[in-house]
């Protein structure tokens, strides 16, 4: 039976310790410069309707690396454009691919392909999740801190599909996290509850970014418009100037404060260039770490 990553709800707290593990050990094997093709013969397919540097060519890479082959699709060059249905594409594709990561807008249009394919189908963003980000991003978390527990993790900004994903790792892994946005620009409150529900660490909302960030160990932000919410990039720099990582909110964490950030960046408006680019950010092993944990994924959803 197929498994998919649609959400990190479709992980257990098992399978990430296995995926953190597993991709740790690809990273150190591809310093030591060996070579794992333990997904030779197969093919990932993507399916990217929205912009993507990272996470699209950290996939390709990930299975070109592993033996594989990347075949990206343009969503705009596919018969999708000219209606053809998800299910029907889902259904065609399968029989072509091992696998299919998938950057789209809508969760349910995701959910409709996934519950068509017989490959595993692979979250690349939606404007609800990006729940290979996170697994990444804990990736890096431990790789710089050594743990995952004991740690404050502080959102700041948009209550968006990244912020999402943090509240569903936080409801499978025993993470302490704080989520901090402007009134209006909160999670999705059904996301939130289950987390809070669900969680064996602590999820608090606090809205004052200052209050939020004091004594941090881990500050992370994304932009405060997302792909798709272009026309709202004026109104929501008004709302969203006291939510600006810089100097002086980084000043109130811990002194050995990580600062991360998804990227792209836009620096003084969520993150201020000096924090971008100062000591406490981890932002460029964050992104490198993409292409490790997509390895980690790739061997589990293809391999099984
Ligand atoms: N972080 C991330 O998903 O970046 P891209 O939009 O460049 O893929
Ligand atoms: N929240 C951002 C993440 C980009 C990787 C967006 O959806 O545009």
């Amino acid at each position: 039976m197929k498994k998919d990553l649609l959400t990190l709800r479709d992980l257990t707290a098992d399978d990430c310790e296995a995926l953190f593990e597993r991709s740790f050990e690809l990273k150190k094997r591809d310093a030591d410069g060996s070579s794992d093709r333990t997904l030779q013969g197969k093919t990932l397919g993507l399916i990217f309707d929205k912009p993507s540097t990272r996470t699209r060519v950290s996939f390709e890479a990930a299975m070109a690396q592993l033996g594989g082959t990347p075949l990206f699709l343009n969503a705009q060059d596919t018969q999708l454009i000219r209606n053809e249905p998800i299910a029907d594409t889902a259904r065609a594709l399968s029989r072509y691919l091992d696998a299919l990561a998938v950057r789209t807008y809508s969760q349910d249009l995701l959910n409709e392909l996934a519950a068509a394919a017989s490959i595993p189908i692979i979250n690349g963003l939606t404007d609800l999740y990006h729940p290979c980000q996170v697994l990444s991003d804990l990736m890096t978390i431990l790789e710089k801190k050594g743990e995952l527990e004991n740690l404050k993790i502080v959102w700041i900004g948009d209550g968006n599909n990244v912020a999402h994903s943090w509240l569903n790792a936080a409801a499978i892994l025993p993470l302490h996290l704080v989520v901090s946005c402007p009134k209006g620009y909160q999670p999705d409150e059904a996301i939130l509850v289950a987390a809070v529900s669900d969680t064996k660490g602590k999820i608090h909302v606090i809205s004052d970014p200052k209050e939020a960030v004091r004594d941090a160990d881990v500050i992370y932000t994304d932009v405060w418009a997302s792909m798709g919410q272009e026309s709202e990039h004026g109104l929501r720099k008004k709302f969203f100037q006291p939510y600006q990582v810089n100097q002086r909110l980084v000043a109130k964490a811990k002194p050995d404060v990580i600062v991360m950030h998804c990227l792209p960046a836009h620096r003084g408006e969520e993150i201020s260039a000096d924090v971008l680019e100062g000591a406490h950010s981890v932002v460029w092993d964050q992104a490198e770490n993409k292409l490790h944990m997509h390895k980690g994924i790739l061997e589990k959803f293809i391999m099984g």
